[in-house]
C-alpha cells in the first residue's frame, strides 16, 4: 500500500472534535485531484462518448466510472479526490443547461442520480479507503436552485428549506465590496436565480448541521470543499465546521490573503486564491515578474493561521485554463510545479496533466475520457514525479509540510525556493521565459540549499543527478524556461523510481520504465539524460484572449457554481 495513514476520523466524530488535530494532520500530506463527477469517468469507461461542454447536458460521468479510473488518479501520487456536490439539483434543462456541475440544489437528502445511487457513492468512498485515499465532497450551503424567475420560487418544494422564512429576500448583488450585500443578497440571475439561505438564523444553521454531520458519516467522507464561502456570513462556519468534524476547505474567491485568510479562523483550510493570483502574475509573459512569487513567500507564512493546509492550484472549473491562456509547455509545467511544491495542499483539476485548453466555464468543463486517459502525456508525468517527490520528503521528514518556503535566489525572470530541512529538502527552480527562451545560467549556494559539499543530488525531472562542488557554488543551468527540482539522491534512494519517467511514446525516451516494470535500478539516474516535458509551444501568456479572466470569474460568481 502506498499509504499507510490510518483514519482516526470514526474517533474525531465520536468525540465530537472539530476537524480534530489529527484529521487536519493527516490532510496536510495529502494531494488532491478534482473531478467534475459527470465529466471525469463514465461507469462503462469508454473514451469516445462526446461531451459538448457548450450545449449544458449531462455527458455521463459517475461514481462508478470513477471506481474504475483510480488506477489513472492514484498512479499520478495523489491520495484524495474531490467530487462534484452529490445532492439532488434542478432536474429540468435551463437556459443554462442542466444542472450535471451540482451547484443548483434542492433536496439536501437526496442524491443526484445521475452519478449513481447511494450504495455506488458508498462504494465509491470505500473503494478510495481500500487503496488509502480520501474522499473530498464539494458542498453548497449558501443557496439553492431555481429555475424561473425570483418570484415563482416555490419554496414548499426544497428539503429541508421548504419554507420562505429560511431565505433572504431577493435581492440582485450590487456591489461586491459590500459583505452585507454580498452575504444578503442572491447569486444567480432572473432565469437562473440561486435563493440564499438565512444562514445567521440559528435554524438554518441546525439544519444545515444535521444535514452536514448526516452526510459526512453516511458517505465516511473524509473532507470538504465548501462553495461560495464568502456569501455566507462568517460565523456560520464555525458550527458548520464543528458539525462536520472532518478537514473542510472553503472557496473564498479573493486575492487578498488577509480576507481569505480570515476565513481559517472558522474553517479548516480555504482554496488558495492568492496564491492562484500570485502564479497568474508571475506567468504573465506580457508584464510577469518574479515580484509576485516573492511576495508571497514573504507574506503568506505570516498572514494565515495555518498557511501548510490551504489547498493550492492553478486551475480549476471556474478558471481559464493555463494552456487556454498560452500553449506553452514550458510555463504549463512551471505552473504545476509551483502548485505541487508550494506551501500547502496541493490540488490538481482534472485535465490539467492533459495540457486541456478550455478558457471559461463551461468551455473548461471538458470530459477526461476524451483525453483517452493517456498516461504517457508530457504532464501527466510531471505531476507523477512531482507528488512523488513530494510525498517522499514527507515521509522522511513530516516537517517538510510546514516548513516555510523561501527562496534562495532571485532575478527578474527566474526565482529559486527551498522547502525542507537537510535530507527532506527540495529546492525547485521556477521561471517565466517559456519553451523558446535562451538557456541561463546562475549560482546559488549550497549552504543556503542544504546540501554539504560532495552530496549527490536528483535533477528529478529530467533524471539526471550532480555532485555539489568543494566550494559549495552550485552553478544551476535552466533550459527553455524548464522548471528544476532538486532532491538529495540519498533521499531518493529508498524510491528510486522516483524520477523513472513513463514516457514511451516520446522520441528517445526508449522502453526503460515504460510500464513502470523495469527496474529503475538499472538507470540510474544522470544516466538516461531523459527530459520530461519537450516544450514546442510558441508564443506567451497573455497573448490571446486578453483579460478575459476577470469576465470568468464574473460569469461565475453570477450562477453560484
Ligand atoms: C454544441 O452545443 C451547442 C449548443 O447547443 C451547439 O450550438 C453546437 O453546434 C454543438 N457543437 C457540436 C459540435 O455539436
Ligand atoms: C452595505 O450595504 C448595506 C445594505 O444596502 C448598507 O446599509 C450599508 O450602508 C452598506 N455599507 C457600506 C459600507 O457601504
Ligand atoms: C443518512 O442515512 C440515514 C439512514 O439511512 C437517512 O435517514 C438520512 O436521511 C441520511 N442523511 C443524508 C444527509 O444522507
Ligand atoms: C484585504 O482584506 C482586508 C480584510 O478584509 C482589508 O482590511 C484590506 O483593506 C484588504 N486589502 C485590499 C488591498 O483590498
Ligand atoms: C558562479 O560560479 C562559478 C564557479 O564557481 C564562477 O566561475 C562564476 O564566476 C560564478 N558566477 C557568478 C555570477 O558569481
Ligand atoms: C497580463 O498582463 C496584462 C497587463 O497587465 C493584462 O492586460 C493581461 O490580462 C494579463 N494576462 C493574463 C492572462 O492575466
Amino acid at each position: 500500500m502506498l499509504f499507510n495513514l490510518p483514519r482516526t476520523f470514526a474517533l474525531a466524530l465520536a468525540t465530537g472534535g472539530v476537524a480534530s488535530a489529527a484529521t487536519l494532520e493527516q490532510w496536510r500530506s495529502r494531494s488532491i485531484y478534482q473531478v467534475l463527477t459527470d465529466r471525469f469517468a463514465r461507469s462503462d469507461i469508454s473514451t469516445t462518448a462526446k461531451c459538448n461542454t457548450t450545449a449544458g447536458e449531462y455527458c455521463g460521468g459517475t461514481y462508478r466510472g470513477i471506481i474504475r479510473k483510480l488506477d489513472y488518479i492514484q498512479d499520478m501520487g495523489f491520495s484524495a479526490i474531490w467530487i462534484s456536490p452529490v445532492t439532488y439539483n434542478i432536474p429540468e434543462k435551463t437556459k443554462f443547461g442542466y444542472a450535471w456541475h451540482g451547484y443548483w440544489q434542492q433536496d439536501l437528502y437526496r442524491l443526484n442520480d445521475h452519478f449513481g445511487s447511494a450504495q455506488d457513492l458508498k462504494a465509491l468512498s470505500r473503494a478510495l479507503h481500500a487503496r488509502g485515499m480520501y474522499l473530498m465532497v464539494d458542498v453548497v450551503t449558501n443557496h439553492n436552485g431555481w429555475n424561473g424567475p425570483a418570484d415563482s420560487v416555490d419554496y414548499s418544494s426544497y428539503r429541508p428549506f421548504n419554507d420562505q422564512k429560511y431565505y433572504h429576500e431577493p435581492c440582485a448583488i450590487t456591489d461586491y465590496t459590500n459583505q452585507s450585500i454580498v452575504e444578503d443578497c442572491w447569486l444567480g440571475d432572473s432565469t437562473v436565480p440561486l435563493p440564499d439561505l438565512k444562514t445567521e438564523d440559528s435554524t438554518v444553521r441546525k439544519m444545515y448541521n444535521t444535514w452536514i454531520a448526516q452526510l459526512v458519516s453516511n458517505y465516511s467522507i473524509d473532507g470538504l470543499r465548501i462553495d461560495t464561502v464568502k456569501y455566507v456570513d462568517q460565523p456560520f462556519w464555525s458550527s458548520f465546521q464543528r458539525a462536520a468534524g472532518i478537514f473542510a476547505t472553503g472557496e473564498v474567491l479573493s486575492s487578498n490573503i488577509t480576507f481569505a485568510c480570515d476565513y481559517q479562523n472558522q474553517l479548516s483550510s480555504v482554496l488558495h486564491y492568492p496564491f492562484y493570483y500570485a502564479v497568474i502574475d508571475f506567468l504573465n509573459s506580457t508584464t510577469g515578474t518574479t515580484a509576485p512569487l516573492l511576495s508571497a513567500a514573504a507574506t503568506f507564512k505570516s498572514s494565515c493561521k495555518d498557511p501548510s493546509v490551504l489547498t493550492t492550484f492553478t486551475e480549476n472549473h471556474d478558471l481559464p485554463r493555463i494552456a487556454s491562456q498560452t500553449p506553452d509547455l514550458s510555463l504549463a509545467t512551471n505552473a504545476l510545479a509551483l502548485t505541487l511544491l508550494w506551501d500547502g495542499i496541493p490540488t490538481v483539476y482534472a485535465g490539467q496533466e492533459q495540457h486541456y485548453a478550455g478558457y471559461a466555464d463551461p468551455d473548461n468543463r471538458e470530459a477526461t475520457w476524451l483525453s483517452g486517459y493517456d498516461r504517457e502525456s508530457e504532464l501527466y508525468n510531471v505531476v507523477r514525479v512531482l507528488n512523488r517527490v513530494r510525498s517522499r520528503a514527507l515521509a522522511l521528514d513530516p516537517r517538510y509540510a510546514t516548513y516555510n518556503i523561501w527562496p534562495l535566489y532571485s532575478d527578474a525572470h527566474t526565482v529559486v525556493f527551498r522547502k525542507g530541512f537537510p535530507g527532506a529538502n527540495i529546492v525547485s527552480v521556477f521561471s517565466n521565459t517559456g519553451s523558446e527562451s535562451a538557456s541561463l545560467s546562475f549560482n546559488i549556494s549550497s549552504s543556503a540549499a542544504g546540501w554539504k559539499p560532495g552530496a549527490e543530488i536528483l535533477e528529478v525531472l529530467t533524471c539526471t543527478k550532480f555532485v555539489v562542488p568543494a566550494d559549495g557554488v552550485v552553478v544551476v543551468q535552466v533550459e527553455r524556461g524548464m522548471p528544476k527540482v532538486f532532491f538529495p539522491l540519498a533521499s531518493a534512494v529508498g524510491d528510486l523510481s522516483i524520477c523513472r519517467v513513463v514516457h514511451p511514446g516520446g522520441k528517445g525516451s526508449g522502453a526503460k520504465g515504460a510500464s513502470g516494470t523495469t527496474g529503475a535500478a538499472g538507470a540510474l539516474p544522470g544516466e538516461t539524460g531523459r527530459s520530461v516535458a519537450r516544450p514546442g509551444g510558441i508564443g506567451g501568456w497573455g497573448k490571446k484572449k486578453k483579460a478575459v479572466a476577470v469576465a470568468g470569474v464574473m460569469a461565475y460568481e453570477m450562477l453560484g457554481a
